[in-house]
């Protein structure tokens, strides 16, 4: 790495517990700075709002680290040719194949849909209430955006539970290898099995739409197609599972916030805004490798090093969102990077708004009473750099 003069601060575990205080101690030393990262990695990790605009839109940031390939054959080989892997001019070529599927118009044609789930999933949480506590992560924050995601895609929801487990193990920093290879395999199999079945018996779904795309004018290699499926179901349910539950849990915590969403309904699309920058689904960017020097926040970036840019660091900068660490849903939150920014900027944002104002407004309409099953300092976090989501959430509801 280059800059030999600044030493490298190593983040222990307790950086996935709250990486907000440590984003914002090493910010307030540089914007940029090089650190390692719990999994033993050494990067340059960006907190500062700008530097983090900046490193997202800079082409010279590139998502293939140069000289490196999978081996053929390997699973990583099988599933790794996606859009947020790649660079022009083939990250656009494959954009553009499911784009309009995701487009606010497209998207806002699932509401009814999205509403009927939710609601489903709030009966049978009523139905559970006179338990100690209900874990709103499983019982609902989970399930409904991977039963919208499966059924867009045309993936059996009755797989659902083997795809959790896979896909956790997938974005985790600390799985065991053997385990990573089982579970990133068992999801590679899985995929050219349903793909498999497709091509033989199209439904009306997204997959079956590429099959065709790929089938008819060879636009999708078999391995791109593998790719895409993995992306759109990994990054359709790990992420939109964290707004939901962790936005409540922040809501929950800030009780006059709650109460201000609780008195005016309409609040919801700007609720959704601030908790989008307030708890970071996505704490941070995949990886980017400068493929040539970049200056960046008053350093230089080696060709060849990586780069972390922090959406919950630039979220929670200062310098761009006053008394940042406050959750204040009347605040003007647009430009919070919890969707990226530049060419990767999130394909499902307009899914992810969706899903999660139906979620929240729907639970606060049908339960008066939502509280804390747990002290909230026993709440745990997933050891993963990219994702922030609990582990769990306890909670009790009452009519
Ligand atoms: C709250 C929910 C979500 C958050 C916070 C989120 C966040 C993000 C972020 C930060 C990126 C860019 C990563 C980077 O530049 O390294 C991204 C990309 C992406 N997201 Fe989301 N996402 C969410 C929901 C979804 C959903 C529901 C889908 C549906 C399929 C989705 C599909 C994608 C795809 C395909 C990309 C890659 C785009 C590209 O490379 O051009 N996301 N998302």
């Amino acid at each position: 790495m280059s800059a030999p003069h600044i030493a490298a601060e190593r983040l222990g575990a307790g950086y996935f517990q709250d990486p907000y205080s440590v984003h914002a101690r090493l910010r307030a030393q540089r914007p940029v700075t090089p650190v390692i990262m719990p999994g033993g990695f050494p990067v340059w990790l960006v907190t500062g709002y700008a530097e983090a605009r900046a490193a997202l839109a800079d082409p010279r940031m590139s998502k293939r680290m140069p000289g490196w390939h999978p081996e053929p054959g390997s699973v990583i080989a099988t599933m790794d040719l996606h859009m947020l892997n790649s660079d022009p001019p083939d990250h656009g070529r494959l954009r553009r194949l499911v784009n309009k599927a995701f487009t606010v118009r497209q998207v806002e044609r699932l509401r009814p849909r999205i509403t009927a789930i939710t609601g489903d999933l709030l009966d049978d949480m009523a139905g559970q209430k006179d338990q100690p506590g209900v874990d709103l992560l499983t019982s609902f924050a989970f399930p409904l955006p991977i039963t919208v995601i499966c059924e867009l895609l045309g993936v059996p929801p009755a797989d659902r539970d083997d795809f959790r487990a896979w896909s956790a193990t997938i974005v985790s920093d600390t799985p065991a290898p053997e385990v990573f290879q089982a579970h990133a395999t068992a999801m590679a199999r899985y995929f050219m099995a349903l793909l498999a079945a497709k091509r033989q018996q199209p439904g009306d779904d997204l997959l079956s739409a590429l099959l065709a795309a790929r089938d008819d004018e060879d636009r999708l290699s078999e391995n791109e197609l593998v790719s895409m499926a993995f992306l759109l179901l990994v990054a359709g349910h790990e992420t939109t599972v964290n707004l939901i539950a962790s936005g409540m849990l922040a809501l929950l915590l800030n009780p006059a916030e709650l109460a201000r969403l609780r008195a005016d309904p309409a609040l919801i699309a700007r609720a959704v805004e601030e908790l989008l920058r307030y708890v970071n689904p996505v704490s941070n960017a995949t990886f980017r490798c400068a493929t040539e020097p970049v200056e960046l926040g008053g350093l230089c970036i080696g060709r060849g090093d990586p780069v972390l840019v922090s959406l919950s660091g630039a979220n929670r900068d200062p310098a761009r969102f006053g008394d940042p660490d406050q959750l204040d849903l009347g605040r003007d939150s647009s430009g919070h990077l919890a969707f990226g920014h530049g060419i990767h900027y999130c394909l499902g944002a307009p899914l992810a708004r969706l899903e999660a104002g139906i979620a929240i407004s729907g639970l606060l309409a049908r339960f008066g009473s939502i509280s804390l099953a747990v002290p909230a300092a026993s709440l745990r976090w997933r050891p993963s750099t990219l994702i922030h989501g609990l582990e769990s959430l306890p909670v009790r509801l009452a009519p």
